[in-house]
């Protein structure tokens, strides 16, 4: 598959990952652990803005939008931001993360509005180590929207889950139980320094290795990566209908395969999670312009760097991931 969104590295851009919304009724402590405080008044994208990027980025090669947060579910009309990013010409996967809790009741409609991938964000399925974790005493909830989004068959149901020091070993031994007969895959990620969680970051980050090593003593084997596909390697095992998969942002060559550009939920294009700066967008979405927006974003894209500089300490302009959706 051909696009014209090619960097100076030769990586090529089928991916964008849509934040819409800064917002989010979570405090994880890694992200937001004050929860989100309102600075000043916000605006963020609205319907025909997201839908007039959503059709320039597809006339550019995108074929995959994943819209972000913050936590993407506590806007009213993101039912018909799927319809609308779904009914795009050359949009074949419309993807979500969130952090589940209204799931059940709305997925189905999501689903029935063009929804294609759902990730959840689930970081322990202890429940008392999930409030811990998320501030919410919310873990059944946000299971059960899981098992709704099962039942209505859809296939792209994914778990993230922040691999944490403390929690590691136990943790990875009930995901693997629950992906036992479930056919999805739990994605750890590596704990990711950002502005403001240096202390966090400091005590509770260990090495996606820790992870592998578990993996591979269990008989679990490494599958390819798809072209689309998220940053994630994932592993499969004969017993087992689920996956289990690793993100590994500080592992050796990570950004090479960097297939991903972001917009914020204010209209700024982001060329890497930990950049800096971004491209306005939003004065070219007041009317539908996309060669407009495509001739920016082709000259923006020369200047991706190659990669993210976080083994520096270094997290760019990004404070926390609710900024920018991860
Ligand atoms: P799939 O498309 O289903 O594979 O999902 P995804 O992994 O691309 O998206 P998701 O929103 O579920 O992201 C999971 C985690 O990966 C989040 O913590 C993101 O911040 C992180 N992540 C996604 N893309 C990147 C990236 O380009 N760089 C880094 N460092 N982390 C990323
Ligand atoms: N490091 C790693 N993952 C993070 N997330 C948020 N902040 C961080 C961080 N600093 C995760 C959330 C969610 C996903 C979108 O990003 O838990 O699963
Ligand atoms: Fe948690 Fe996601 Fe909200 Fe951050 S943005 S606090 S990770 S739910």
């Amino acid at each position: 598959r051909t696009g014209r969104l090619v960097d100076g590295f030769g990586r090529r851009f089928h991916y964008l990952r849509l934040s819409v919304t800064e917002v989010c009724n979570f405090r994880c402590a890694y992200c937001l652990p004050d929860g989100f405080r309102k600075t000043a008044p916000h605006s963020f994208l609205g319907v025909e803005e997201i839908a007039r990027l959503a059709n320039a980025f597809a006339r550019l090669g995108v074929a995959k939008i994943r819209l972000t947060g913050g936590e993407p579910t506590v806007r009213g009309d993101i039912g018909e931001i799927i319809a609308r990013v779904a009914a795009t010409p050359g949009i074949d996967k419309v993807a979500m993360t969130t952090n589940g809790w209204n799931l059940h009741r709305h997925v189905a409609a999501w689903h029935a509005a063009g929804l294609t991938n759902l990730n959840i964000s689930i970081d322990d399925l202890d429940a008392a180590g999930f409030a811990a974790i998320t501030g919410h005493d919310r873990l059944d909830q946000v299971v059960a929207g899981l098992d709704a989004a099962l039942a209505l068959g859809m296939r792209a149901v994914k778990i993230n889950a922040v691999l944490l020091k403390a929690s590691a070993p136990e943790s990875f031994d009930r995901f693997a139980a629950f992906v036992k007969a479930r056919p999805i895959a739990v994605r750890f990620i590596e704990l990711m320094r950002t502005g403001d969680n240096a202390d966090y970051f400091a005590a509770n980050h260990v090495s996606g290795a820790v992870l592998a090593a578990w993996l591979e003593a269990r008989g679990w084997s490494a599958r390819p990566r798809g072209f689309d596909d998220g940053p994630a390697m994932e592993y499969e095992h004969p017993d087992y209908l689920g996956r289990i998969g690793l993100i590994a942002p500080y592992g050796a060559g990570f950004c090479d395969s960097c297939n991903r550009l972001r917009v914020t939920a204010r209209g700024k294009l982001r060329l890497c999670l930990f950049g800096e700066g971004g491209v306005d967008l939003r004065d070219l979405l007041a009317d539908d312009r996309p060669d407009a927006v495509a001739e920016r974003v082709t000259a923006a894209l020369a200047g991706k760097s190659a990669g993210h500089r976080l083994h520096e300490g270094r997290p760019g302009d990004t404070r926390h991931l609710a900024q920018l959706g991860g």
